[in-house]
């Protein structure tokens, strides 16, 4: 008797089960159509490079897109003159946004309240989750509170979608979003459709775009995983679905783990040989069918590099078997110093940097060797100002603490220049007009080699590309200069 009871139990619960399935998946399976038809709208946080370039991809689609971000400038500048705050936009993008703020596509605002109605069927999260340097989660948190309370009072006819595209720690989606999700009695799955797809970085080759960059995305459920892939079908032609969110989430700090291995590797091996051009050689190497060609340099930047080993071994059950990632961010992260260290030895005393930017024509610092560099230098009493056209003086004052210089007239007043930066305006700038700017400048080291063809030898300039032969004066154990 109590057996039979347990069964019509259990079967009453699987047929609720499935019947709220059905009632979730039912009200989906139009979701596209009705996305790209303006029945329904994305919502997107954050308007900053991802959530920025996800809306204009989207409304270039015809999907109507509301963005809210918490710096009034940045929202007024989308609806006033239909542009994001950040330089070069248009360029990464590859079309101009204006016309789809004029038609109504993209709309922005900082009352987000506004993103919380019964049109909004999807929300994008693409704010920052990372602060000096290191995993960040306040923002995430903030954001999510508010997705959460509100879908707690108010529901939709339809569960909303929220997906992830900031990029995560491995696990932080089930100790910190779905605890948070059942904190506000929300059930993930059916009050709320959750999933992630971690945004891969295309701000440094236009040719690799939104549309074309293969997709990687990951729901709580099957069915969650099966409508990301659909919503983000509209924008990109590839989309692979992973098991679930855990494994989407850490494809992208795994892949970007790689890249800063062997990045440092590079480095690494221009310590060991360092009468060899590593740069050439590396070149050379890259030649082999299954081998990437890397670059020395001062040291990597930005969010996704630097910060994915961090992502990777916060995440890990076992972070102790991670000894390659631990290593690699401690030669990483010492690099500019070592970098500071062998100007200083080379005997410099006025030094200036082009390019406050971790790479060319963005205007990213986070993690820019920048930073780092600029300590260094003023630890070791050298003088040090820093050029960036896509920074404004007090921009670069406030991550640097160094005051700014015109480029290029300003850099007459050093005897060595540091290009960080591989921008547009470094590269395109007439040789004489660089070499009539250079009047005390002895030394130029060029982390990307921006100015490598040109003949400062000639002029008695000692010209270094990161990588080659004696770039950096090392000491005979392969470490700085002291
Ligand atoms: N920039 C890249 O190339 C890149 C590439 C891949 C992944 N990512 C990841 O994407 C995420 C966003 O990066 P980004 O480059 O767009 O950052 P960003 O700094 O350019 O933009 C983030 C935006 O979020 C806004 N914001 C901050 N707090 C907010 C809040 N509480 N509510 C609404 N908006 C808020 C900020 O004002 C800013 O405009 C990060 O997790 C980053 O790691 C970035």
């Amino acid at each position: 008797m109590i057996k039979k009871r347990a069964n019509i139990e259990k079967f009453k619960y699987l047929l609720s089960n499935s019947l709220e399935k059905h009632r979730v998946m039912g009200m989906h399976t139009e979701l596209r159509k009705k996305l790209l038809s303006g029945e329904k709208k994305i919502g997107i946080w954050g308007l900053g490079y991802i959530g920025f370039s996800s809306m204009a991809y989207f409304a270039k689609e015809g999907v109507s897109c509301i963005g809210t971000d918490i710096i009034k400038e940045r929202v007024d500048r989308i609806n006033t003159v239909g542009k994001s705050h950040l330089p070069n936009m248009d360029f990464w993008l590859g079309f101009d946004t204006l016309p789809l703020v004029k038609s109504k596509l993209m709309y922005a605002t900082t009352d987000w309240k506004e993103l919380i109605c019964e049109d909004v069927a999807v929300h994008l999260v693409a704010i920052p989750t990372e602060r000096e340097g290191k995993p960040y989660d306040d923002i995430l948190v903030d954001v999510m509170t508010k997705l959460f309370t509100s879908y707690k009072k108010f529901k939709p006819a339809e569960p909303p979608l929220i997906i992830i595209e900031s990029t995560l720690t491995p696990n932080r989606v089930d100790t910190l979003i779905l605890p948070m999700a059942k904190k506000h009695g929300l059930r993930v799955g059916k009050d709320i459709l959750l999933g992630v797809a971690p945004r891969r970085d295309w701000f440094v080759s236009p040719d690799k775009t939104l549309k074309t960059l293969p997709r990687v995305v990951g729901g709580t459920d099957p069915y969650t995983t099966d409508l990301i892939a659909e919503v983000l079908g509209i924008v990109s032609d590839t989309v692979l679905k992973a098991t679930d969110h855990n494994h989407a989430c850490i494809v992208k700090s795994i892949e970007n783990a790689f890249r800063q291995v062997d990045i440092t590797l590079a480095n690494q091996f221009s310590l060991a040989y360092p009468h060899l051009n590593m740069t050439e050689i590396l070149k050379l190497a890259g030649t082999k069918w299954n081998i990437n060609t890397y670059h020395p340099s001062f040291g990597t930047g930005g969010y996704c590099i630097p910060l994915a080993p961090q992502y990777v071994l916060e995440g890990a059950k076992h972070p102790e078997v991670l000894t390659i990632l631990k290593a690699s961010l401690e030669t990483d992260f010492s690099q500019p110093q070592r970098v500071a260290k062998s100007v200083a030895k080379r005997g410099f005393k006025n030094i200036g940097i082009l390019g406050l930017a971790y790479t060319g024509d963005i205007k990213v610092a986070v993690l820019s060797p920048t930073i780092a560099l600029v300590k260094e230098f003023k630890k070791l009493g050298i003088k040090v100002r820093v050029n960036d056209p896509l920074f404004t003086p007090d921009e670069i004052k406030e991550h640097t603490g160094a005051e700014a210089f015109e480029f290029p007239t300003g850099m007459n007043e050093f005897d060595a220049i540091l290009i960080v930066a591989p921008h547009m305006q470094y590269k395109s700038i007439p040789y004489m007009e660089i070499l009539d700017n250079l009047r005390k400048c002895k030394f130029i080291l060029d982390n990307m080699g921006v100015w490598k063809h040109l003949p400062f030898e000639k002029h008695g300039i000692e010209y270094h590309e990161a990588g080659d032969a004696h770039w950096l004066e090392v000491e005979k154990d392969g470490n700085e200069s002291h």
